[in-house]
């Protein structure tokens, strides 16, 4: 068997350990994403959520408070707020970058239209919070509300860092923690706080989830260059078109050379695109290294995910999560 179906599993292998509680979450989303009173919002919810994802971030909340023994209910309620969030942010992130594919569907904006995204997106945003009160833990709440506080934060960032060709890798970092890891932080951190685990199991588990979502996006952002619309569900090249300064653009524009560098001025500074631009893009990015050193950031992430673990209770679990950092990185090969 080689490494590729080793770490094809933790996404299986999470996904059976926690059969029981995730039916539970999924008749949970089910019942709290409709409405009697405006039914665009079931429409729109239906078709994202029929659509699957992978459910990692309520799956991470789970993974969480199983590590730590919780023997309560509110684990449960927090994996459907943590979803929820996921979701809203993913109807706005779609309309903000003018995406047409998700989950291999079109997306909402172009189903339907932007108006509805944004408002919908809103519905699920104040479900969320209402599933997070149903907990009655304020100290889930605050984590909860920071998170949702630090995705919008990193959009905006992105948004303010899009076509500035000048921007660094310490600036991205910063954007994909906030847009991203904030959210896989808050679901183990979340996890954890609920079951009234130590300090330094809340900061291991914590760690985990920041460095867990930035090796995810770093793929996830490899993919757009890289991947298949097939296997992404998603069309590649968005970033490109959007002029979005990802850390293989950021080290590709770091090496390059005069010519490069006033291809890389015309296509993102300018936004001058062209025919066959995406695919020299793709050129400069591989006779630069750019791709493999962006992978090489990746499993230095996905590494220091592992390495947090250390702290967390061993339980046969704790192997799973430490995998599945393995896996998230696997998508590239
Ligand atoms: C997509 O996340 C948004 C990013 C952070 C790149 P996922 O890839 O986890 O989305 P779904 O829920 O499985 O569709
Ligand atoms: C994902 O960001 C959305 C959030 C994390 C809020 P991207 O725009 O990079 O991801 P995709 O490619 O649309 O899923
Ligand atoms: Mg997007
Ligand atoms: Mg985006």
């Amino acid at each position: 068997m080689g490494m590729k179906e080793n770490v094809s599993k933790p996404l299986d292998r999470l996904s059976a350990e926690l059969a029981g509680d995730m039916d539970r979450v999924n008749a949970l989303i089910r019942e709290r994403m409709a409405s009697r009173h405006a039914p665009r919002i079931p429409e729109v919810t239906a078709h994202l959520v029929e659509a699957g994802g992978k459910r990692l971030r309520p799956m991470l909340v789970l993974a969480a408070s199983r590590l730590c023994d919780y023997q309560g209910e509110s684990h449960i309620l927090l994996a459907a707020a943590v979803e929820f969030i996921h979701t809203a942010t993913l109807l706005h992130d779609d309309v903000v970058d003018e995406s047409a594919q998700r989950r291999g569907r079109p997306t909402a904006n172009l189903l339907w239209d932007n108006k509805s995204s944004v408002l919908v997106g809103d519905y699920l945003f104040a479900r969320s919070f209402q599933l997070m009160a149903d907990t009655g833990s304020m100290q889930v709440m605050r984590i909860l509300a920071n998170a949702s506080a630090t995705i919008a934060e990193g959009e905006v960032l992105q948004l303010t860092a899009a076509q500035d060709i000048a921007t660094s890798e310490d600036t991205y970092i910063q954007i994909v923690r906030g847009k991203t890891a904030a959210l896989f932080s808050a679901a183990t951190e979340a996890g954890t706080v609920v079951s009234g685990a130590d300090p330094a199991v809340q900061q291991a588990l914590f760690d985990y989830g920041d460095a867990l979502g930035i090796a995810f996006q770093i793929v996830d952002d490899l993919l757009d260059y890289g991947g298949s619309t097939t296997t992404i569900g998603k069309n590649v090249g968005d970033d490109f078109r959007e002029r979005k300064l990802t850390l293989p653009v950021i080290k590709a524009i770091a090496a390059a050379d005069a010519t490069e560098r006033a291809f890389w001025e015309r296509t993102i500074a300018k936004g001058d695109q062209q025919d066959g631009d995406l695919e020299a893009a793709l050129d400069i990015l591989k006779r630069r290294g750019a791709l493999a050193a962006a992978r090489a950031d990746a499993i230095a992430w996905a590494g220091r995910a592992k390495a947090a673990l250390a702290a967390a209770p061993d339980r046969p679990l704790r192997a799973i999560l430490s995998d599945l950092a393995d896996f998230v990185v696997s998508r590239l090969s």
